[in-house]
């Protein structure tokens, strides 16, 4: 069975007990209305580490006043059933004020990676992220952390936060999970109506176009980017963003061939905003 949390301090009594039994622990931060992109979290933390646990929070303070906090699917008995069948141990499923407790007022900034692509249109995000995945980690003090390379720049972000305040942590990163015929898995697909689902298949096949013309010998970014663009609009699709990025400093590249580069892309699709990101190759 797999062990329910609701405060801090039983998952600190959790990680005594594993301390004592000499276990390491591989940590799972999510949202919930879990998918197969969760379960491969779940699949790769448990090879990392004896014990797998994982964190079940739609955290508030990294949605905007206009975003889909209220909203925002969940089942929670459903999502305990997917841990447990994963051999998840123990979940942490607080309350929004277990996290932020009346007067709390710290938050954790990580500056110039969270200012650009998704920073830029939820200011604030990346801000709330790292805040409630430091609390997290301080809290069950994990030897690795799993994170889905579905959210780039959060997994940027997070390991430049790692490094930067010394934490001891393994973050690992995990590939992206896409459907059969390219849409990226998300929580936030469940939005999406039959015809609307379509159209979202627009991300997936911008950033294959992108990769194609690489292979064909393209490597010019503002290029590439207006073959991924047009493919976007015939979706129906409206842009936040398509950018060309270093992999590790999330800036943006003129030509293929330094480093390793890769396409990110925001794009709302009737009113749900989506994201998905391919590596560019060179
Ligand atoms: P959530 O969107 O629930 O995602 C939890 C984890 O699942 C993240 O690491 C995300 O990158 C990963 N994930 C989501 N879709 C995926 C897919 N299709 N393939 C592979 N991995 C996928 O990301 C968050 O929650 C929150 O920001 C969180 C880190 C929990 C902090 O609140």
């Amino acid at each position: 069975m797999i062990d329910i949390a609701r405060t801090g301090a039983e998952v600190r009594d959790f990680r005594r007990r594993l301390a004592a039994q000499g276990k390491t622990l591989a940590l799972v931060p999510t949202m919930g209305f879990l998918h197969e992109g969760h379960l491969s979290l779940f699949r790769e933390a448990r090879k990392r580490a004896d014990v797998c646990a994982a964190s079940l929070f739609v955290n508030p303070t990294q949605f905007g006043p206009s975003e889909d906090l209220a909203r925002y699917p969940r089942d929670e008995a459903g999502d305990f059933a997917k841990m447990e069948a994963e051999g998840v141990s123990l979940v942490f499923a607080p309350d929004a004020d277990e996290i932020y407790p009346a007067g709390e007022e710290t938050r954790v900034e990580v500056e110039r990676l969270s200012d650009r692509l998704c920073g830029r249109s939820r200011p604030g995000h990346f801000r709330g992220v790292a805040t409630v995945v430091l609390k997290l980690f301080n809290l069950f003090q994990p030897e690795v952390a799993v994170f889905g390379e579905k959210d780039f720049q959060q997994l940027m972000v997070i390991r430049r936060m790692a490094r930067d305040l010394f934490l001891d942590v393994e973050i690992v990163g995990a590939p992206l999970i896409r459907e059969a015929d390219g849409l990226a898995l998300s929580s936030r697909n469940s939005y999406l109506s039959a015809e609307d689902r379509q159209r979202a298949l627009g991300l997936s096949r911008a950033l294959k176009a992108m990769r194609d013309a690489v292979q064909s010998g393209e490597n010019d970014t503002a290029a590439l980017r207006s073959i991924g663009s047009q493919i976007l609009s015939e979706h129906g699709l409206v842009e936040d963003y398509l950018a060309i990025v270093d992999e590790q400093t999330l800036d943006p590249v003129d030509r293929l061939g330094a480093g390793p580069t890769r396409a990110l892309i925001a794009a709302h699709c009737a009113g749900v905003r989506l994201i998905d990101n391919a590596p560019l190759g060179r």
